[in-house]
């Protein structure tokens, strides 16, 4: 299925797509460049979060190629969902979406690759009702959420996220803002 939703000519060529448990392959080979070899999650943990909440997991292909994913759920209260383990479920009233994972292959950066991937998950999000979008940032990758509106929120993280590692979250009003 081809992106109707993005403006056209933003990243000529780009289509995102929902994402399949036949796409897991290719979303670890694209994780695995995106992180090194120090985060790599498991197929069994992603196609639970796929198994849960398809409609919020995308993939971005240029040219037919994987170049990016983005996985995102349902979520409430404080903190963040453990790391490495595969989600027994998910809230039935949820008051945020949770982006889990969202990564761009090192070639196709600076595109707009990953805001085109963000906007799906905003306009999920915001059709599910929902009050905002969280997500735990790497160190490296706070100054990327600030541009897109997120700031930082007080909180303990399960182990695993890492020395830097920060929960961040905006308020969603237009989602096509
Ligand atoms: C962060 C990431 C997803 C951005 O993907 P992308 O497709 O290059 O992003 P976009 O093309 O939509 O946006 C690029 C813009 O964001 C900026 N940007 C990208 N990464 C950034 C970062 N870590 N800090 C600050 N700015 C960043 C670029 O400089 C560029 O700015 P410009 O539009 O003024 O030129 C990608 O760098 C990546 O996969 N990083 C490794 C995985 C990661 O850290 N994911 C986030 C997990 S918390």
């Amino acid at each position: 299925m081809a992106d109707a939703g993005c403006a056209p000519g933003v990243v000529p060529g780009l289509a995102l797509r929902p994402l399949s448990a036949a796409d897991l392959p290719a979303v670890l080979v694209l994780q695995r460049a995106a992180y090194g070899d120090d985060y790599q999650e498991s197929a069994r943990v992603l196609a639970r979060k796929l198994e849960l909440e398809s409609e919020a997991c995308w993939l971005a292909q240029l040219g037919g190629v994987a170049v990016g994913y983005v996985f995102a759920h349902r979520w409430s209260g404080e903190g963040a969902p453990p790391l490495h383990a595969p989600l027994a479920a998910l809230p039935d009233c949820a008051d945020h979406g949770f982006v889990h994972d969202l990564a761009v292959s090192p070639a196709a950066r600076g595109l707009g690759v990953a805001a085109a991937l963000l906007a799906r998950v905003r306009a999920w999000s915001a059709a599910a009702g929902h009050r905002g979008l969280r997500l735990v940032a790497l160190a490296d990758a706070v100054p990327f959420w600030t541009r897109h509106g997120f700031s930082a929120l007080a909180a303990d993280l399960p182990a695993g996220y890492g020395h830097g590692a920060c929960l961040m979250g905006r308020a969603l009003r237009d989602p096509q803002a």
